[in-house]
């Protein structure tokens, strides 16, 4: 056994497939020391065999025909990179019905498909590993599904999108506006010329959907989750944010309590204070609460060749162990079943507290009309700030509220957006860590 070589087929030669490379390339020797068997990267499939990646691969390893991988019956671990739902969806059903095991970094995939993956991969007791599609460098897959298994756990609060993070960080220390700061992320190479599942949250909510399954023994709820961008932040709501002392992070919230979890993605203001308000850059980062240990905070790059190559090599390496050990659909002990009987709150249902921005006229009286509305919606003020002093003319008006349902919220909202004094649409941030 000791000299048992495992073979590799990765498809998709992009930026994470490089990287994974690299790092099987470079650590081959420590490798085989640390796991008993050799890794072998026996073939690398793209459609593009002409870019440069950097790396200097042996004549023969780099194909264009992913099925050579699928058909080989030495290959013992397909590697998918390639990112989409087709046909990577279709690779990897193929790879498990051949009994090969699977590694995907594709959140995109696990979270509208990967019940069916999962099922297939049980039924043919082979592994799917996918640390890498959450959060890159951060183990988080790992220490959800393993390392927290004597816990209950109870909230999580993730910022695992790094792009919208870095345009986030960028409007708050230079106060400049999205559109510009998306501009300049896209020419640094940081977003993506679509950069559409980054900034509209989309991203985020893969990620959410897989975890949240994980840690709640949920089915995974993609399009349960309520999802919201950051592209209508302006610097000013930044700066209101700021005076009463938070920060706009983009936000994957999952909340359990009794026989319900929230689970949300959007804006939202935290305190300043609270550790994950900090995590700047494109920097990830995940809180995690244990009944056992309490909050944990695990931090450090979601994404990059490197990182997420990093990723993909621990879980090529855990199946390769389990190989070695003739356990190797170990990485299926989860429960996505629902078996928890947990359901997912609607948003409607979900309460917490409100930071508002509207354009309303200064004359006397209009506080006194917005503050009815929201009273007769059973929201409360916490707090106002209203900016300057233009007799008759529209100024900021910013509140924060106490606890409120988001049902209430929304019809106080569509009141308010009547009113003849308030122009424009209001804009409204949920909030957390304040009081209620
Ligand atoms: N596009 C993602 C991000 C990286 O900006 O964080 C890959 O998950």
């Amino acid at each position: 056994m000791k000299n048992r070589v495992i073979n590799i087929g990765i498809i998709g030669f992009g930026t994470v497939g490089a990287g994974t490379a690299r790092i099987l390339m470079k650590r081959h020797k420590e490798l085989q020391a640390q796991l008993g068997v050799s890794l072998k990267v026996k073939n690398i499939a793209d459609l593009d065999m002409k870019t440069d990646r950097g790396i200097k691969l042996p004549r023969g390893v780099l194909i264009k025909d992913a099925h050579k991988i699928l058909n080989d019956p030495d290959i013992d671990i397909v590697v998918e990179l390639m990112g989409g739902i087709n046909p990577a969806k279709e690779f990897i059903l193929e790879a498990i019905k051949k009994g090969k095991h699977v590694v995907t970094a594709n959140k995109a995939l696990l979270a509208e498909k990967g019940q069916e993956i999962f099922r297939a991969a049980k039924r043919q007791c082979v592994s799917v590993g996918f640390e890498a599609s959450v959060a890159g460098s951060i183990p988080i897959i790992k220490i959800v599904r393993e390392s927290l298994i004597g816990n209950k756990i109870g909230n999580i609060f993730g910022i695992i999108n790094g792009t919208a993070n870095y345009i986030l960080t960028k409007m708050t220390e230079e106060c400049v506006d999205f559109g510009s700061t998306l501009k300049e992320a896209q020419d640094l190479g940081y977003a993506e010329a679509d950069p559409t599942f980054d900034i509209e949250g989309i991203d985020s909510a893969h990620k959410l959907a897989i975890l949240a399954a994980l840690a709640y023994g949920l089915p995974i709820s993609l399009n349960k989750i309520y999802t919201q961008g950051i592209t209508e932040i302006t610097p000013l709501d930044i700066g209101f944010a700021s005076e009463f002392g938070f920060k706009i992070k983009l936000l994957a919230i999952a909340k359990p309590s009794g026989k319900e979890v929230e689970l949300r993605v959007h804006p939202t203001m935290v305190q300043e204070s609270m550790p994950i308000a900090n995590v700047n850059g494109v920097f990830n980062a995940i809180y995690v609460e244990g009944d056992a240990t309490g909050a944990g905070l695990y931090y450090g790059k979601g994404a990059g060749d490197m990182p997420t190559g990093s990723a993909v090599v621990s879980d090529i390496s855990d199946i390769a162990r389990h190989i070695r050990a003739g356990a190797a659909d170990r990485m299926q002990s989860f429960d996505i079943s629902g078996r928890s009987g947990l359901k997912v709150k609607k948003m409607e249902d979900v309460s917490t507290c409100y930071y508002l921005r509207m354009s309303a006229i200064d004359k006397p009286g209009v506080l006194s009309k917005i503050s009815g509305i929201l009273g007769d919606n059973n929201i409360s003020i916490e707090s106002m700030i209203q900016k300057g002093r233009k007799r008759e003319k529209a100024v900021s008006m910013v509140l924060m509220t106490h606890e409120a349902r988001e049902k209430d919220m929304m019809k106080a909202l569509k009141e308010i957006k009547k009113l003849r004094v308030v122009s424009g649409k209001p804009l409204y941030l949920r909030v957390e860590g304040a009081h209620a």
